[in-house]
């Protein structure tokens, strides 16, 4: 069974929907690791409370971002993880985690890339006044929200909409896309 690693800075609520899939489609795979940068964000007791190990790293410890990297690296060989999960995770993938997991790193991106890629995807959709934004899954990779792009769904902006409204949406559909993309990939041996 593949070993997979979620990275997550906050709520966690795509933690807990991919987990809560993984069990309920029994997708064959194991999340094995939470690698968190936060120590107080809500999605460690998230992981508590779904039995899953976590490994918080505060990287204002150590002096590059190859350092940090690098101890998450251990953590990941030593808990054989195969591919990592990026839900809701606000750092930049650097060269050490990008070398050692090559087409094995996944994001999830609140809007419709190439359109409003960055850390305000929803919000800045809203603003530019599109009728249609949505979500992305794609591959990782030197560029930021830049990597092949696994798959998409569309949500479109209704009149009634405010932002609130939309963010629901716009979350309700990654907790469906994100396990179905990991089941088809996990199916298709691609991950
Ligand atoms: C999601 O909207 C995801 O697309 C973005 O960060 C948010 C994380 O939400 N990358 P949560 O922590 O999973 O609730």
């Amino acid at each position: 069974m593949k070993k997979i690693a979620i990275f997550a800075s906050g709520t966690g609520s795509n933690f807990t929907a991919l987990v809560e899939a993984i069990q309920k489609q029994q997708i064959p795979v194991t999340v094995a690791l939470l690698v968190c940068d936060h120590g107080d964000a809500p999605v460690l007791q998230r992981a508590l409370s779904a039995n899953i190990p976590t490994f918080v790293i505060n990287f204002k410890d150590y002096a590059t971002k190859a350092q940090a990297e690098g101890q998450i690296l251990e953590r990941l060989k030593a808990a054989q993880v195969d591919a990592i999960l990026l839900a809701g995770y606000m750092r930049i993938i650097g060269q050490t985690l990008l070398n050692a997991y090559p087409d094995k790193i996944l994001n999830i991106h609140p809007a419709l890339l190439p359109s409003f890629p960055g850390a305000h995807g929803i919000e800045d959709a809203w603003n530019y006044g599109v009728k249609v934004t949505g979500v992305t899954i794609h591959y990782i990779n030197a560029d930021v929200d830049a990597g092949p792009i696994v798959a998409q769904a569309a949500v479109p902006i209704l009149p009634e909409d405010d932002i609130h409204t939309l963010e629901t949406r716009i979350h309700q559909t990654e907790h469906q896309l994100y396990p179905a993309v990991l089941e088809n990939l996990i199916q298709k041996g691609e991950l």
